[in-house]
């Protein structure tokens, strides 16, 4: 982002998995879904105890399909943009130090009554699916891979909201012992992220809890992160805590930083560059390509309608 940006992703890597192995693998990986909780799988890490641990993975949703490979996780896995732990791309050994078991999300705001509720809860009330999306960093780096989770519109149904909600606010955990890049005084921790109400109600913006047909490895956002594939990845808020119904547009952590540069929207457009550099284009990650960047990162038949007489914002910024 902004500060420190490293350029890691013009280094040249080899070419992406074709999905089929990735698919091979996932049925090994299902086979071993049992004895995931707080257990060594994937290169190594550690993933969080859960005991939803057996619902992994998930039934896919074959409504959400790709036009590319699927990236594979020594990639995306090693390749994470987590402040909380670290400016650098290589936060995976900070991040073992979160603590993702028990996590309670609490739902506040301008809701019909208050609660809180644990994840593993909440995934069972929920139910879980796997679909394969798109992620286009603002950083001009892309990667496409398998999240299972549930929609955001089925947590949005269950805090039932009043009609005053207008906005929904994702706050991170917030804590410095664990995390020591809380401890850098000038990011306005913690980090919070914001849809409107119209954005949370469409079908595509996906509460994730796993990956790679497992529960969420810490660094992507364990135990329970969202992924809103259209607009640029710093929306997909990790390691929620809280989830707020808002009569105002939420102050996000980027906005707060740096305005001009990172704003709410931030829906991707190849034809809006970057103050500082161009979106047309974009690397995928494992791959030493660059592939043209998609309005809406390809998903604008499913939510350019959500912008109809918002022209007037800076919807692609
Ligand atoms: N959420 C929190 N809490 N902290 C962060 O630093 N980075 C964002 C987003 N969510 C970030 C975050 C950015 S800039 C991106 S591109 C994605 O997470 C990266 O997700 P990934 O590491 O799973 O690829």
């Amino acid at each position: 982002m902004w500060i420190r940006r490293r350029r890691g992703w013009e280094i040249p890597e080899h070419l992406a998995t074709p999905e089929s192995v990735f698919l091979d693998r996932r049925a090994l990986i299902g086979g071993a879904a049992g004895l995931a909780a707080g257990s060594l799988l994937g290169g190594g890490r550690v993933l969080a105890a859960t005991d939803t641990a057996s619902l992994y993975p998930a039934p896919r949703n074959d409504g959400y399909a790709l036009d590319r490979a699927v990236t594979p996780e020594r990639f995306s896995g090693d390749y994470n943009n987590f402040y909380e732990f670290g400016m650098s791309k290589t936060v995976l050994p900070a991040a073992n130090a979160l603590k993702t078991s028990p996590w309670t999300l609490k739902i506040d705001g301008l809701v019909e009554k208050p609660f809180e509720i644990g994840v593993d809860d909440l995934v069972r009330k929920a139910g879980l699916e796997e679909r394969l999306y798109r992620h286009r960093c603002v950083e001009a780096w892309s990667m496409a891979v398998p999240w299972t989770g549930f929609p955001l519109s089925k947590l949005v149904a269950l805090a039932k909201p009043t009609s005053g909600a207008k906005y929904v606010r994702f706050e991170t955990f917030m804590d410095k012992a664990m995390a020591p890049g809380q401890k850098v005084f000038y990011y306005p921790w913690p980090y919070v992220e914001g849809l409107t109400m119209a954005e949370a109600g469409n079908d595509l913006p996906f509460v994730v809890t796993g990956i790679y047909g497992k529960p969420l490895p810490n660094q992507f956002g364990a135990p329970i992160r969202i992924a809103v594939p259209w607009k640029y990845g710093f929306k997909s808020a990790k390691s929620i805590v809280k989830v707020s119904f808002t009569a105002d547009r939420p102050k996000t952590f980027w906005e707060g930083l740096q305005a001009s540069e990172y704003g709410f929207w931030a829906n991707v457009n190849p034809a809006v560059p970057h103050p500082r550099w161009s979106q047309a284009t974009e690397r995928v990650l494992g791959t030493d390509q660059r592939v043209p960047t998609l309005i809406y990162n390809g998903y604008g038949e499913q939510v350019a309608g959500l912008y109809k007489g918002l022209e007037g914002e800076r919807l692609f910024v």
